[in-house]
Protein backbone atom coordinates (compact mmCIF):
# COMPACT_ATOMS: atom_id res chain seq x y z
CA UNK A 1 0.00 0.00 0.00
CA UNK A 2 1.07 3.38 -0.56
CA UNK A 3 -0.05 6.73 1.15
CA UNK A 4 1.20 10.03 1.32
CA UNK A 5 1.31 10.71 4.80
CA UNK A 6 2.01 8.11 6.63
CA UNK A 7 4.09 4.71 6.07
CA UNK A 8 3.06 1.04 6.49
CA UNK A 9 5.71 -1.70 7.01
CA UNK A 10 5.26 -5.07 8.09
CA UNK A 11 8.16 -7.46 9.64
CA UNK A 12 8.72 -10.85 9.19
CA UNK A 13 6.92 -11.09 12.67
CA UNK A 14 3.94 -9.69 11.49
CA UNK A 15 4.42 -6.49 12.85
CA UNK A 16 2.82 -3.59 11.30
CA UNK A 17 4.79 -0.35 12.19
CA UNK A 18 2.75 2.92 11.03
CA UNK A 19 4.54 6.17 10.74
CA UNK A 20 2.57 9.25 10.46
CA UNK A 21 5.03 11.00 8.22
CA UNK A 22 4.42 15.21 8.03
CA UNK A 23 7.40 16.24 9.96
CA UNK A 24 7.40 19.78 8.52
CA UNK A 25 3.87 19.86 10.46
CA UNK A 26 5.13 17.96 13.52
CA UNK A 27 2.76 15.10 12.00
CA UNK A 28 -0.17 17.08 12.90
CA UNK A 29 -3.47 15.33 11.81
CA UNK A 30 -5.03 16.56 8.35
CA UNK A 31 -7.94 14.78 6.68
CA UNK A 32 -5.78 12.89 4.73
CA UNK A 33 -3.88 11.52 8.07
CA UNK A 34 -6.84 10.66 9.14
CA UNK A 35 -8.19 8.51 5.84
CA UNK A 36 -4.85 6.67 5.93
CA UNK A 37 -4.76 5.48 9.34
CA UNK A 38 -8.18 4.14 8.68
CA UNK A 39 -6.94 2.61 5.91
CA UNK A 40 -4.14 1.00 7.48
CA UNK A 41 -6.00 0.07 10.26
CA UNK A 42 -8.81 -1.57 8.28
CA UNK A 43 -6.35 -3.11 6.16
CA UNK A 44 -4.60 -4.85 9.15
CA UNK A 45 -7.83 -5.67 10.66
CA UNK A 46 -8.37 -7.56 7.44
CA UNK A 47 -4.95 -9.33 6.81
CA UNK A 48 -4.32 -12.69 9.52
CA UNK A 49 -0.59 -11.95 8.64
CA UNK A 50 -0.70 -8.86 11.12
CA UNK A 51 0.01 -10.14 14.29
CA UNK A 52 -0.23 -6.43 16.12
CA UNK A 53 0.01 -3.18 15.31
CA UNK A 54 2.69 -0.13 16.26
CA UNK A 55 1.96 3.90 15.49
CA UNK A 56 4.46 6.00 15.46
CA UNK A 57 5.57 9.79 13.86
CA UNK A 58 8.82 10.31 11.59
CA UNK A 59 11.32 12.26 13.34
CA UNK A 60 12.68 12.84 16.59
CA UNK A 61 10.59 15.92 17.63
CA UNK A 62 6.83 14.59 17.27
CA UNK A 63 4.65 12.24 17.36
CA UNK A 64 1.61 14.16 16.72
CA UNK A 65 1.48 17.95 17.12
CA UNK A 66 -2.45 17.82 17.19
CA UNK A 67 -5.51 17.99 14.93
CA UNK A 68 -4.08 20.43 11.85
CA UNK A 69 -4.87 23.87 13.42
CA UNK A 70 -4.80 25.05 9.58
CA UNK A 71 -7.54 22.95 8.53
CA UNK A 72 -9.60 24.96 11.35
CA UNK A 73 -9.58 27.74 9.77
CA UNK A 74 -13.22 28.91 8.79
CA UNK A 75 -14.35 25.99 10.13
CA UNK A 76 -18.12 26.39 10.77
CA UNK A 77 -19.74 23.93 13.69
CA UNK A 78 -21.51 21.90 11.46
CA UNK A 79 -18.24 21.21 9.52
CA UNK A 80 -16.44 20.99 12.88
CA UNK A 81 -19.19 18.02 14.41
CA UNK A 82 -18.13 15.94 11.17
CA UNK A 83 -14.55 16.74 11.54
CA UNK A 84 -15.34 15.61 15.25
CA UNK A 85 -17.25 12.58 14.15
CA UNK A 86 -14.96 11.70 11.52
CA UNK A 87 -11.32 11.86 13.89
CA UNK A 88 -13.71 9.66 16.75
CA UNK A 89 -14.64 7.20 14.02
CA UNK A 90 -11.00 6.59 12.76
CA UNK A 91 -9.77 6.34 16.60
CA UNK A 92 -12.52 4.23 17.62
CA UNK A 93 -11.59 1.75 15.03
CA UNK A 94 -7.92 1.80 16.35
CA UNK A 95 -9.26 0.89 20.11
CA UNK A 96 -11.58 -1.53 18.70
CA UNK A 97 -8.39 -3.73 17.39
CA UNK A 98 -8.41 -7.32 18.09
CA UNK A 99 -4.73 -6.97 17.61
CA UNK A 100 -2.54 -5.52 20.16
CA UNK A 101 -1.97 -1.83 19.14
CA UNK A 102 1.15 0.28 20.46
CA UNK A 103 1.67 4.09 20.31
CA UNK A 104 5.31 4.57 20.60
CA UNK A 105 5.39 8.15 21.44
CA UNK A 106 8.49 9.74 19.99
CA UNK A 107 7.72 13.85 21.03
CA UNK A 108 5.22 15.76 21.48
CA UNK A 109 1.34 13.94 21.59
CA UNK A 110 -0.57 16.99 22.04
CA UNK A 111 -4.70 17.34 21.16
CA UNK A 112 -5.39 14.63 18.25
CA UNK A 113 -2.03 13.46 19.29
CA UNK A 114 -2.63 12.28 23.05
CA UNK A 115 -6.19 11.11 22.05
CA UNK A 116 -4.46 8.73 19.38
CA UNK A 117 -1.95 7.66 21.93
CA UNK A 118 -4.85 6.97 24.38
CA UNK A 119 -6.81 5.13 21.24
CA UNK A 120 -3.85 2.96 21.41
CA UNK A 121 -4.12 0.15 23.53
CA UNK A 122 -0.96 0.72 25.30
CA UNK A 123 1.73 3.55 24.87
CA UNK A 124 6.02 3.56 25.11
CA UNK A 125 7.30 6.99 25.65
CA UNK A 126 10.75 8.44 24.53
CA UNK A 127 12.08 10.78 27.27
CA UNK A 128 11.79 13.19 25.31
CA UNK A 129 7.86 12.49 24.73
CA UNK A 130 5.46 15.58 26.05
CA UNK A 131 1.53 15.26 26.65
CA UNK A 132 -1.34 17.65 26.46
CA UNK A 133 -4.81 18.60 25.70
CA UNK A 134 -3.92 22.18 24.48
CA UNK A 135 -7.15 22.61 22.90
CA UNK A 136 -8.29 25.27 25.72
CA UNK A 137 -5.81 27.98 24.52
CA UNK A 138 -7.46 27.57 20.97
CA UNK A 139 -10.64 28.09 22.04
CA UNK A 140 -12.29 24.52 21.27
CA UNK A 141 -12.32 21.08 23.19
CA UNK A 142 -10.70 17.95 22.74
CA UNK A 143 -12.73 16.29 20.01
CA UNK A 144 -11.29 12.95 19.44
CA UNK A 145 -12.25 11.06 22.16
CA UNK A 146 -10.27 13.06 24.51
CA UNK A 147 -12.59 13.96 27.22
CA UNK A 148 -14.10 10.38 27.34
CA UNK A 149 -10.80 8.15 27.25
CA UNK A 150 -8.05 10.81 29.23
CA UNK A 151 -10.73 9.92 32.52
CA UNK A 152 -11.07 6.40 31.97
CA UNK A 153 -7.14 6.03 31.58
CA UNK A 154 -6.19 8.69 34.09
CA UNK A 155 -8.81 9.39 36.32
CA UNK A 156 -10.99 11.82 36.61
CA UNK A 157 -8.52 14.40 39.00
CA UNK A 158 -5.86 13.66 36.57
CA UNK A 159 -7.68 14.14 33.26
CA UNK A 160 -10.08 17.04 34.27
CA UNK A 161 -6.24 19.41 35.22
CA UNK A 162 -4.96 18.01 31.84
CA UNK A 163 -7.95 19.10 30.23
CA UNK A 164 -8.69 22.19 31.76
CA UNK A 165 -5.11 23.35 32.18
CA UNK A 166 -3.64 22.89 29.00
CA UNK A 167 -0.61 22.34 30.38
CA UNK A 168 2.15 19.54 28.74
CA UNK A 169 3.53 17.00 31.00
CA UNK A 170 6.79 15.44 30.67
CA UNK A 171 7.45 11.82 29.84
CA UNK A 172 7.93 10.79 33.21
CA UNK A 173 4.79 12.44 34.79
CA UNK A 174 3.18 10.74 32.34
CA UNK A 175 4.33 7.51 33.46
CA UNK A 176 3.81 8.31 37.27
CA UNK A 177 -0.40 8.74 36.11
CA UNK A 178 -0.69 6.01 33.81
CA UNK A 179 -0.45 7.20 30.85
CA UNK A 180 2.15 5.37 29.56
CA UNK A 181 3.29 2.12 30.42
CA UNK A 182 7.01 2.78 30.10
CA UNK A 183 9.18 5.50 29.07
CA UNK A 184 12.85 4.84 27.53
CA UNK A 185 15.37 6.51 25.72
CA UNK A 186 14.76 8.02 21.95
CA UNK A 187 17.03 5.37 20.11
CA UNK A 188 15.15 2.32 22.15
CA UNK A 189 11.97 3.59 21.42
CA UNK A 190 11.13 1.31 18.50
CA UNK A 191 13.11 -1.46 19.41
CA UNK A 192 11.36 -1.26 22.90
CA UNK A 193 7.63 -1.28 21.55
CA UNK A 194 8.84 -4.37 19.43
CA UNK A 195 10.21 -6.48 21.71
CA UNK A 196 6.83 -6.10 24.31
CA UNK A 197 4.63 -6.70 21.13
CA UNK A 198 7.24 -9.95 20.32
CA UNK A 199 6.16 -11.18 23.40
CA UNK A 200 2.56 -10.58 23.22
CA UNK A 201 2.13 -11.68 19.55
CA UNK A 202 3.92 -15.15 21.22
CA UNK A 203 0.95 -15.79 23.07
CA UNK A 204 -2.18 -17.87 22.12
CA UNK A 205 -3.57 -15.36 19.47
CA UNK A 206 -6.78 -16.15 19.53
CA UNK A 207 -6.46 -15.82 23.43
CA UNK A 208 -5.02 -11.91 22.61
CA UNK A 209 -8.45 -11.48 20.60
CA UNK A 210 -10.42 -12.34 23.28
CA UNK A 211 -8.58 -10.87 26.21
CA UNK A 212 -8.91 -7.41 24.00
CA UNK A 213 -12.85 -8.24 23.51
CA UNK A 214 -12.89 -8.51 27.12
CA UNK A 215 -11.54 -5.34 27.96
CA UNK A 216 -13.60 -3.55 25.23
CA UNK A 217 -16.65 -4.90 27.36
CA UNK A 218 -15.40 -3.72 30.48
CA UNK A 219 -15.84 -0.36 29.34
CA UNK A 220 -19.57 1.42 29.24
CA UNK A 221 -20.10 1.75 25.48
CA UNK A 222 -18.78 5.34 24.94
CA UNK A 223 -20.73 6.04 22.11
CA UNK A 224 -23.66 8.83 23.73
CA UNK A 225 -20.18 10.59 25.36
CA UNK A 226 -18.66 10.54 22.35
CA UNK A 227 -21.69 12.22 20.09
CA UNK A 228 -21.88 15.19 23.12
CA UNK A 229 -17.94 15.76 23.13
CA UNK A 230 -18.62 16.58 19.29
CA UNK A 231 -21.65 18.38 19.35
CA UNK A 232 -19.32 20.80 22.24
CA UNK A 233 -16.72 20.34 19.63
CA UNK A 234 -19.17 22.03 17.18
CA UNK A 235 -20.23 24.78 19.69
CA UNK A 236 -16.65 25.43 20.76
CA UNK A 237 -16.24 26.22 16.76
CA UNK A 238 -19.03 29.12 17.10
CA UNK A 239 -17.06 31.32 19.57
CA UNK A 240 -15.22 34.80 19.01
CA UNK A 241 -12.86 33.05 21.14
CA UNK A 242 -12.15 29.82 18.69
CA UNK A 243 -11.21 32.31 15.56
CA UNK A 244 -9.42 34.28 18.34
CA UNK A 245 -7.00 31.58 19.26
CA UNK A 246 -7.20 29.79 15.50
CA UNK A 247 -5.67 33.16 14.44
CA UNK A 248 -2.69 33.71 17.07
CA UNK A 249 -1.92 30.01 16.42
CA UNK A 250 -1.33 31.24 12.37
CA UNK A 251 -0.32 34.32 13.55
CA UNK A 252 2.25 32.85 15.81
CA UNK A 253 0.88 35.33 18.82
CA UNK A 254 -0.41 35.02 21.96
CA UNK A 255 -4.43 35.13 22.09
CA UNK A 256 -6.90 37.50 23.83
CA UNK A 257 -9.77 35.67 24.56
CA UNK A 258 -12.88 37.57 25.61
CA UNK A 259 -15.30 34.68 26.48
CA UNK A 260 -17.79 35.33 23.73
N1 LIG B 1 -1.43 22.05 13.21
C1 LIG B 1 -0.86 22.62 12.14
N2 LIG B 1 0.45 22.95 12.10
C2 LIG B 1 1.18 22.68 13.19
C3 LIG B 1 0.64 22.09 14.35
C4 LIG B 1 -0.73 21.77 14.33
N3 LIG B 1 -1.35 21.19 15.36
N4 LIG B 1 1.61 21.98 15.28
C5 LIG B 1 2.74 22.46 14.71
N5 LIG B 1 2.47 22.88 13.45
C6 LIG B 1 3.40 23.45 12.48
C7 LIG B 1 3.78 24.89 12.86
O1 LIG B 1 2.78 25.79 12.41
C8 LIG B 1 5.09 25.04 12.11
O2 LIG B 1 4.80 25.22 10.74
P1 LIG B 1 5.59 26.38 9.90
O3 LIG B 1 7.04 25.96 10.00
O4 LIG B 1 5.02 26.24 8.52
O5 LIG B 1 5.30 27.67 10.58
C9 LIG B 1 5.72 23.65 12.23
O6 LIG B 1 4.63 22.75 12.51
C10 LIG B 1 6.73 23.54 13.34
O7 LIG B 1 6.12 23.96 14.55
P2 LIG B 1 6.69 25.15 15.48
O8 LIG B 1 5.53 25.74 16.23
O9 LIG B 1 7.53 26.08 14.67
O10 LIG B 1 7.64 24.29 16.46
P3 LIG B 1 8.05 24.66 17.94
O11 LIG B 1 9.11 23.69 18.31
O12 LIG B 1 8.33 26.12 18.07
O13 LIG B 1 6.73 24.36 18.82
C11 LIG B 1 4.80 23.08 19.50
C12 LIG B 1 6.23 23.06 18.91
C13 LIG B 1 4.28 21.65 19.42
C14 LIG B 1 4.86 23.53 20.96
C15 LIG B 1 3.92 24.04 18.70
O14 LIG B 1 4.04 23.72 17.31
C16 LIG B 1 2.45 23.98 19.04
O15 LIG B 1 2.03 24.53 20.05
N6 LIG B 1 1.62 23.32 18.17
C17 LIG B 1 0.21 23.27 18.32
C18 LIG B 1 -0.19 22.28 19.37
C19 LIG B 1 -1.69 22.27 19.55
O16 LIG B 1 -2.30 23.22 19.98
N7 LIG B 1 -2.29 21.13 19.20
C20 LIG B 1 -3.67 20.89 19.40
C21 LIG B 1 -4.46 21.25 18.23
S1 LIG B 1 -6.17 20.98 18.58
Amino acid sequence: MSFSTVRFDVDDQGIGLITISRPEKLNALNATVLDELDECFSAANETDDIRGVIVTGEGPKAFVAGADIQEFADLNPEDAEDMARRGQSVFQRIEDMLIPVIAAVNGFALGGGCELAISCHMRIASDNAAFAQPEVNLGLIPGYGGTQRLPRLIGRGNATEMLLTGDMIDASRAYEIGLVNKVVALDELLESSKTLMTTIISRAPVAISLVLEAIRASYLPPDEGLRREATLFGQACETEDFKEGVSAFLEKRPATFQGR
